[in-house]
C-alpha cells in the first residue's frame, strides 16, 4: 500500500486521487510480486529446457520476447509505471502554487534547522537527464518552470511513494537508513565529519546521514534545482540541516580532500560509462584519505544467476532507463581499481531493509562476510535486500 507523504510539503489529494495511488500501488505490489513469480514459473517450464548452457540474460530476453506471458507483464508493468505518474501528476499542478509558497516558508525558518541552497541557473543539464523522460517521468527531474518552481520535485517524491508501495519506509528512507546503520555497526571507528551525497533528488536518502553522524556536514548534490529546491524544504520540514548544491556529480565545485564520505544511491545505473568513470575518479579526488566511497546500486550482472540478470534489465529495454543494462554489465571492483582506489579495499555487501527485516537482521548482516548470495538482491519487491558496495581510500 502507498505510504503517502507525512512531512509539511505533503499534498492535498481527493479521496477519488488517493483511491487511484493506493489502486496503482497495489497493482505494482502485485506485477513485481505475484506476476513475476509466474514469469519465472514460466520461464523455467517452457523456456529453460531449450536454452543454451551458458546463455546470459540477453539471451534470455531473445527468447521470452515470445512468450505471451511476458509479453501481458511487460504491458501490464509499463501501465502500471505509466499510471504511477498519473496518479499523482493532478494533485501535483493543483497545488502547486500552495507548495511553493510553503517551500519558500520553511527555507526561510532557520528555527527548524539551518540548511542551505545553492543553486547554478547556468550548469548545463547532462543529456543523460535533459534528453529523455527516466523511468517514463514526464518533465523529468530537471524541469524548471522558474520562480520557485518544485513540481519535479513533488512528482517524485509522491510518484515514489506509489511506486515503492510501501518498501521503501515511511519517509522513502529505507535504503539511507539502512546502510547508514549497517555502516556505523561495522565500522564503529569511521566517524565522517563530511558527506556527500551525489545524485540525491529530494534527498530522502541524504537525511538518514545526517541522523546517523549529527555531528556531520551533509551535502545532496544533483543536476536538477526543482528537485533541490524540494529536498531543501524537505529537509528544514523534518527539522534536519542539510546543504544542497545543483551541480554536474562529473565535475563537483568541491576543494580535493574535503570529504569523508562520498555515497550514491540509485544514481550510477542511470549514466553513460563514461560519466559514471568521471564520478568515481572525482569520489577519489573528494575524500580524504581514510574516506570511504559507497554506492547503493543494483547488483552487477557478474553476481546474479542469467535470468535474474535478464529481470533485472527489463528496464534498460522498457522503461527510459538506457544506461542500466551498460551499468549492470559493468564489474564494479574494476570499476573502483580504474578510479584510483586499492582493489584490495574494494568491498560489496547486501544489506536487508531495515522496513522490512528489522535492526537485529542489520546487525547480524554488519558482522558477516559481504556475500550477495540471495535473488531479493536488488529487487524492488517483498524482502528486499539493499546492494552496497565502495572501497577505502
Ligand atoms: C534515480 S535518481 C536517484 C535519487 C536518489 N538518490 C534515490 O536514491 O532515489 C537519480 C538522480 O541523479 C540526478 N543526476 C543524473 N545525472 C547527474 C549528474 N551527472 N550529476 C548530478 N546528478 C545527476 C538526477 O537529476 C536524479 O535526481
Amino acid at each position: 500500500m502507498t505510504r503517502h507523504v507525512a512531512h509539511d510539503l505533503a499534498l492535498a489529494p481527493t479521496r477519488d486521487e488517493t483511491a487511484a495511488q493506493d489502486f496503482v500501488s497495489t497493482l505494482r505490489a502485485h506485477v513485481l510480486n505475484d506476476m513475476a513469480a509466474s514469469m519465472k514459473a514460466r520461464y523455467e517450464a517452457r523456456v529453460a529446457p531449450r536454452m543454451a548452457p551458458g546463455a546470459d540474460g540477453r539471451a534470455i530476453l531473445a527468447a521470452m520476447r515470445h512468450e505471451p506471458y511476458f509479453r501481458f507483464y511487460s504491458a501490464v508493468r509499463v501501465k502500471a509505471q505509466e499510471m504511477v505518474w498519473a496518479s499523482v501528476r493532478p494533485t501535483v499542478e493543483r497545488d502547486a502554487e500552495r507548495l511553493a509558497a510553503r517551500a519558500a516558508e520553511l527555507s526561510a525558518d532557520r528555527t527548524r534547522a539551518e540548511g542551505t541552497l545553492r543553486l547554478d541557473p547556468e550548469l548545463p543539464i547532462p543529456r543523460n537527464v535533459s534528453a529523455l523522460d527516466v523511468h517514463l517521468m514526464p518533465g523529468n527531474y530537471h524541469f524548471d518552470g522558474g520562480d520557485g518552481d518544485l513540481r519535479a520535485g513533488a512528482l517524485y517524491e509522491n510518484g515514489l511513494s506509489v511506486f515503492s508501495f510501501g518498501l521503501m519506509g515511511e519517509s522513502l528512507d529505507d535504503i539511507g537508513c539502512s546502510i547508514a546503520l549497517w555502516l556505523k555497526l561495522r565500522h564503529p571507528e569511521f566517524r565522517p565529519a563530511d558527506i556527500l551525497d551525489l545524485g540525491c533528488s529530494v534527498g530522502h536518502q541524504t537525511l538518514p546521514w545526517k541522523r546517523a553522524y549529527p555531528d556531520a556536514r551533509v551535502t545532496g548534490l544533483d543536476v536538477a534545482s526543482p528537485c533541490l529546491r524540494y529536498a531543501h524544504a524537505r529537509a528544514q520540514a523534518l527539522g534536519l540541516t542539510a546543504h544542497f548544491l545543483q551541480a554536474d556529480a562529473t565535475a563537483v565545485p568541491l576543494p580535493d580532500q574535503s570529504q569523508d564520505l562520498v555515497f550514491s544511491s540509485m544514481f550510477l545505473h542511470e549514466l553513460p560509462v563514461e560519466d559514471i568513470r568521471a564520478v568515481m575518479r572525482e569520489a577519489w579526488r573528494l575524500l580524504r584519505p581514510g574516506g570511504l566511497m559507497l554506492h547503493y546500486e543494483l547488483p552487477p550482472n557478474e553476481a546474479l544467476s542469467a535470468y535474474d540478470g535478464f529481470y533485472l534489465d527489463w528496464d534498460s529495454h522498457f522503461n527510459a532507463e538506457p544506461f542500466y543494462q551498460g551499468y549492470r554489465d559493468l564489474v564494479p571492483a574494476d570499476e573502483v581499481a580504474r578510479a584510483g582506489f586499492d582493489r584490495a579495499r574494494y568491498f560489496h555487501a547486501a544489506i536487508p531493509s531495515l522496513g522490512w527485516y528489522g535492526e537485529e537482521a542489520v546487525r547480524a548482516a554488519a558482522r558477516a562476510s559481504g556475500t550477495i548470495g540471495s535473488d531479493h538482491v536488488g529487487r524492488l519487491a517483498d524482502g528486499v535486500l539493499w546492494f552496497v558496495y565502495g572501497a577505502w581510500k
